[in-house]
């Protein structure tokens, strides 16, 4: 059977947490060898709030370990950078004059920040345009991504559709995968667990990081199960033993005892995370052999998408 294209990303905006490992990039693990993958890392998409050289460098190369250290494998996948290959700006721009304005400000990350009243860049509000253009370029059947990130593919949809419409078809219409049973992982407050909220467990946390956070997890017990416990435990749960019956009876039989249940958290996230953590900092050695991982890949991206954008400039009619 012929691999299907997949294609997603990470924004380089700091150290990522096990929210976004369970909600994202634990599946581009998980999917590498089933399909033919590109996996970026966004810069563009960072400096939206990343207005620091020395910061986006360092972080750009850490997304690029962050990959490596959770399992993407090199052989398999295309790691590329996305400012690297400039057909994305390019593309984005073409979009940006078939979409609407009222049609961009339905989009939950623009609602959000205009609830907070933010101030709003013009990068941030045509955001959706730019990951479009992203997902298009490739052609692939499959985008894993977290929840929160299912109304920007669907944005990639109707944008495909709305060019093919207009100049023939050209793109092919992406498929969000986004797992089911998951949800979305709480943080220590309770609120979803983002870099935002300093609620986070980080990725590659040291034990005694992660002991300190789980010992801060709120616990809201209704019955004497410690929710957000619990829902932290059972992606982690799962990714070490394949199903969560068994800890949904551990729960139960030690209701009440929130001290325990945090304890044997603690244990499963450190069986998760130290292995990956030693490798990172293995990987973090050879920071070169990590840039030529990325130098390579942003060549393979480069042609595929070159090729791509070729055929818009032809279909748009500006190639003479
Ligand atoms: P953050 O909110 O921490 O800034 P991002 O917006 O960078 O996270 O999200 C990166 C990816 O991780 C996205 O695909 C997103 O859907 C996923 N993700 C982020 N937070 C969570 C969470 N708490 N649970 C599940 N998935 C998440
Ligand atoms: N917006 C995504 C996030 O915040 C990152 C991203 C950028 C992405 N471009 C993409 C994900 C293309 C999938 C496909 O997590």
């Amino acid at each position: 059977m012929q691999k299907k294209i997949l294609l997603s990303g990470v924004k380089p905006t700091g150290r990522p947490h096990i929210g976004n490992y369970f909600g994202a990039m634990k599946q581009f693990v998980d999917l590498q060898n089933h399909n033919d993958s590109y996996i970026m890392i966004a810069d563009y998409h960072a400096l939206n709030s990343i207005q620091n050289a020395e910061e986006m460098r360092e972080n750009i190369l850490g997304v690029a370990l962050d990959y490596l250290a959770i399992g993407l494998d090199p052989k398999e996948v295309t790691i590329f950078n996305q400012s690297a290959v400039s057909e994305h700006t390019e593309l984005a721009w073409i979009f940006d004059t078939l979409t609407t304005m009222p049609y961009l400000m339905r989009a939950h990350a623009f609602k959000d920040a205009e609830a907070k009243n933010k101030e709003i860049s013009v990068g941030t509000f045509n955001y959706p345009m730019l990951m479009a253009s992203d997902i298009l370029l490739y052609s692939p059947k499959w985008v894993p991504v977290g929840q929160d990130q299912k109304q920007h593919v669907e944005i990639a949809r109707d944008t495909a559709k709305k060019f093919n419409n207009i100049y023939g078809n050209t793109f092919e219409l992406p498929e969000p995968v986004i797992l089911k049973d998951l949800g979305t992982v709480p943080g220590t407050d309770g609120q979803k667990m983002s870099k935002s909220y300093g609620n986070t467990i980080p990725l590659f946390a040291t034990d005694d990081e992660i002991k300190k956070a789980v010992m801060s997890i709120v616990t809201d017990s209704s019955g004497g199960l410690p929710t957000n416990v619990f829902n932290v435990h059972a992606p982690v749960y799962h990714a070490l033993h394949g199903e969560t019956v068994t800890l949904q009876e551990k729960y139960k039989e030690k209701a009440g005892k929130y001290k325990d249940l945090k304890e044997a958290l603690i244990a499963d996230l450190i069986t998760l995370i130290k292995p990956m953590r030693d490798k990172r900092e293995a990987l973090a050695k050879d920071i070169e052999a990590v840039k030529e991982i990325i130098r390579q890949g942003n060549e393979k991206a480069k042609a595929v998408a070159s090729a791509k954008m070729e055929e818009v400039r032809q279909k748009i009619g500006v190639t003479i």
